[in-house]
């Protein structure tokens, strides 16, 4: 257990003497919680091996697992990666800052600790006004998500304090994050672009920029564990709650109410009749469909804005351990937009559990 400094910043004008303090706790070696547009960051100082172990530690981490180094501005890239191809000047240019997380060819002052001694470095420049200031005094920051390795993502203080009060050395604390999920994460060493983690930036705008085909692999949707990982941590279980999760997914042709009643059939005939109890993880839209039976519900935003239900997606995963149930079922989303991502992770977090209805 070591003391963590709470400090409580505003999201959009950061006072200067938290960041400055922040700031230099990281050059001695800290490990800090910062706020970023996806979510809580791990962060140390890239170029410090020691503070980036520590990392690691913090959140149990498996150490073959590499980091993503943040910058602040396209000056830093220089330090961190070796050639940056005309796609990539493409992407950053448009997207930059903003959730779009690119794999380059690692430069040779990025400790082999930060990528877990690949040839290649995750580099994103978060859009968030807390992570550019306190990255622009820091440079360049390797930070995974802040979560205890295995749960959701913490999009919330409240989270960030359950996961890391008492591991990192400072918090700061900006409230809530803006979309929820992680960067979408895209692999620019191979040809076409590969997609390797879905998130806020849909595959639809990278396609549109670029101009090229771009290949999502099974694991990028959350359908099945690669052999060999494509990202090193895509082999690992993720978003988890405690609780046992099936991800239920209708055939294309039912529509959501339908297919609500029918995950509520299923759910009275197999689990509410041999005693258990059930959460379902529902839309606002089919919410009222599971009242009758007697399950608890959690919702999770409305269909009609996905980003909603991407925001609440990993509180939601957090919620279902605090309902004290048996096991818990998903609704499922449409894959388009934002709505890919929210799928990879379900799927994830159900250890590929999928109910086909
Ligand atoms: O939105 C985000 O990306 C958040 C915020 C804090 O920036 N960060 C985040 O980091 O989600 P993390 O460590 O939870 O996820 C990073 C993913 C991991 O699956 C890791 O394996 C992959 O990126 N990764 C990192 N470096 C890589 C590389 N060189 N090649 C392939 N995958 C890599
Ligand atoms: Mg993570």
């Amino acid at each position: 257990m070591i003391l963590t400094k709470l400090i409580r910043v505003d999201p959009l004008k950061p006072d200067e003497n938290a960041i400055r303090a922040c700031c230099d706790a990281a050059h001695r070696g800290a490990i800090f919680v910062f706020p970023t547009e996806t979510v809580y960051g791990l962060g140390a100082y890239a170029l410090l091996p020691e503070a980036v172990k520590r990392i690691f530690i913090a959140k149990g981490r498996p150490l073959d697992n590499p980091l993503i180094v943040h910058i602040a501005n396209l000056d830093q890239l220089s330090d961190i990666v070796v050639e940056i191809p005309e796609i990539a000047w493409k992407l950053m240019r448009v997207v930059w800052p903003g959730p779009l997380t690119l794999i380059l060819k690692k430069g040779p002052k990025i400790p082999k600790e930060v990528t877990a001694g690949l040839e290649t470095v995750a580099v994103r420049m978060p859009a968030h006004p807390v992570a550019l200031k306190l990255i622009e005094c820091i440079g360049p920051v390797a930070a995974p998500s802040a979560n205890i390795s295995g749960r959701p993502s913490p999009t919330t203080s409240h989270h960030v304090l359950l996961d890391m009060y008492g591991r990192a050395d400072v918090i700061l604390d900006a409230g809530d994050t803006f979309f929820g999920v992680e960067s979408t994460i895209l692999d620019l060493t191979t040809d076409p672009p590969t997609l390797l983690r879905p998130g806020p930036l849909p595959v639809e705008k990278l396609r549109e920029v670029l101009g090229t085909e771009i290949r999502i692999p099974p694991p990028a949707r959350g359908l099945t564990e690669s052999g060999v990982a494509l990202a090193p941590g895509m082999k690992y279980r993720h978003y988890a709650p405690q609780t046992k999760l099936i991800v239920a997914e209708c055939s294309e042709h039912s529509d959501v109410l339908s297919c609500a009643r029918k995950i509520a059939d299923i759910v009275r005939d197999h689990y509410l009749s041999k005693g258990m109890k059930v959460a379902i993880i529902a839309s606002r839209e089919t919410a009222h469909m599971y009242a009758p039976i007697g399950v608890k519900v959690v919702v999770v935003g409305s269909r009609s804005n996905l980003y909603e239900v991407a925001k609440n997606l990993f509180s939601a995963l957090r919620e279902v351990d605090r309902l004290g149930v048996d096991i818990a079922i998903a609704e499922s989303f449409e894959e388009r937009g934002i709505g890919l991502a929210i799928m990879n992770r379900l799927r994830k977090a159900s250890g590929y559990t999928i109910l086909r209805i």
